[in-house]
């Protein structure tokens, strides 16, 4: 898995996307934020994050890391887009997410693998392949009812705590990962 594409290149995106790219993937990070896609490609960060800007500018610098306005097609997808609450009942809002489908629909081909790093209320991955199918019929997406079912498209859902509960079917089609940290 050579080609990565990074959606939201702030807090996690961006460390996530040097890492990759340090170890030897070809990465772009793709970010709304002009002001960070111009900051990162000259080897420098717009956040702070001890340790991180030489890693960025290392990989910037020998070519594995680019920042852009815009997704190029890749053999996986990263998205670390906001998911903040809204209103008085702190409805998650999936509006960063549904906004990174649009843009990632077009791209995608059979057996490619998205990864929503976001953090997410459960079914949000589910709401997701809803967007991204109704986008691309030529393709088929996991569903969650049939775990067993082969998908040309893999979707896994990472969670950095205990608060989701593991869902994990036979061929990983449909995948929440749960890491206690
Ligand atoms: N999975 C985990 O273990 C884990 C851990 C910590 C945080 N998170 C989650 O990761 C997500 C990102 O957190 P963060 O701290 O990096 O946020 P952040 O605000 O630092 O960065 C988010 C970035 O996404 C960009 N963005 C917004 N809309 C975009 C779009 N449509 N396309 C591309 N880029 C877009 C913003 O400009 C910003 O640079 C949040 O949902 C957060 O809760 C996940």
């Amino acid at each position: 898995m050579n080609n990565i594409c990074v959606f939201g290149l702030g807090y996690i995106g961006l460390p996530t996307a040097a890492m990759f790219a340090h170890h030897g993937a070809n990465v772009v990070g793709v970010d709304v934020n002009q002001h960070a896609v111009d900051t990162i490609n000259q080897g420098k960060i717009h956040i702070v994050e001890p340790g991180l800007e030489a890693i960025v500018k290392q990989a910037v610098d020998n070519g594995r890391l680019k920042a852009s306005l815009t997704p190029v097609h890749s053999d996986a997808y990263l998205i670390a887009v906001p998911t903040p609450f809204k209103g008085d009942d702190h409805t998650p809002d999936l509006s960063y997410i549904q906004a990174v489908s649009k843009a990632l629909a077009p791209l995608l081909e059979k057996g490619d693998v998205v990864i929503l790093e976001s953090t997410s209320p459960v079914g949000a991955t589910e709401q997701m392949v809803e967007w991204l199918a109704a986008s691309r019929p030529d393709l088929t997406f996991p569903k969650y009812h049939e775990p067993d079912t082969e998908a040309d498209i893999y979707m896994w859902l990472i969670v950095l705590s205990v608060c989701y509960q593991a869902r994990w079917s036979k061929n990983s089609f449909l995948t929440t990962v749960s890491l206690v940290v």
